[in-house]
């Protein structure tokens, strides 16, 4: 579904990203840990087509990132940092603005069923300018899924939620996983990488420096593998 070969990513002089090699699988949820300054976003930004690479090889369900940028953007959902909600605008019109603009069929009934989803019915009409910062994130979450894609990349999707929209978030990612969607999630959240991905990504200096599966393994094994691989104890 993803393959990534040698892809290399400069900035400024400063070599950001160095010879990624990583293959991801339909149906795949992955998660990226590693230390602030480390790639973790830049590597999802040159996913998202948001950054060029510098060099290397991207192909997103078979379509090169050089060539297909276009078509591979229709079948992605990406939730950065920022929220990319407009601030006057209401939950309801925000995604039905953004459905508009990936040709999402019966539009309203989709946004309203998923402000619903993330719990947040009551405000489906208010600016979004008056929100709580986890309102946001809440909102943001739909945003990224509105058109139903088939990749998912988040950037620290968790932060600034409270338990209750954990649980929402979660179950989002793991329905979409039922569908068949690919999820790519960069977290500094070790307990949630642990409870909804099937894989590990570690990334420092630019360059992967573990790759493993979760299956039958916990949150002590991440921190003890994170450990040895970013704070060098053993
Ligand atoms: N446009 C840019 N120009 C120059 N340097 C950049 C640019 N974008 C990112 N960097 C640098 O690249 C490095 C990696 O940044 P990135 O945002 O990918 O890190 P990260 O792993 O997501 O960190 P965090 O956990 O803090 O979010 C940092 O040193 C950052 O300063
Ligand atoms: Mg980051």
């Amino acid at each position: 579904m993803i393959e990534i070969k040698k892809l290399s990513k400069q900035a400024d002089n400063k070599l950001i990203l160095r010879g990624i090699d990583l293959s991801i699988k339909k149906g795949e949820t992955v998660a990226i840990l590693g230390p602030n300054g480390a790639g973790k976003s830049t590597l999802l930004k040159v996913l998202a087509t948001l950054i060029k690479p510098t060099s290397g090889i991207v192909k997103i369900n078979g379509l090169n990132l050089k060539k297909d940028h276009i078509e591979i953007k229709k079948g992605l959902g990406y939730l950065p940092h920022s929220s990319l909600l407009y601030d006057h605008y209401s939950p309801l019109e925000n995604l039905v603005f953004f459905g508009n603009i990936y040709g999402v069929k019966n539009v309203e009934e989709r946004a309203t069923k998923l402000v619903k989803d993330v719990g947040l019915s009551f405000f489906l009409n208010e600016p979004v300018k008056n929100f709580s910062r986890g309102m946001i994130q809440r909102i943001a979450i739909a945003r990224a899924i509105i058109h139903e894609p088939e990749v998912l990349l988040l950037d620290e999707p968790h932060t600034g939620l409270d338990q209750g929209a954990i649980t929402i978030l979660n179950n989002v990612i793991l329905s979409m996983k039922d569908r068949g969607a690919t999820t790519l999630m960069v977290t500094h959240d070790f307990k949630q990488a642990a409870e909804i991905c099937d894989r590990i990504i570690i990334v420092k200096n630019g360059k992967i420096v573990d790759d493993f599966k979760m299956e039958r393994h916990n949150l002590g094994y991440v921190s003890e593998k994170y450990e040895l691989q970013v704070e060098g104890v053993s």
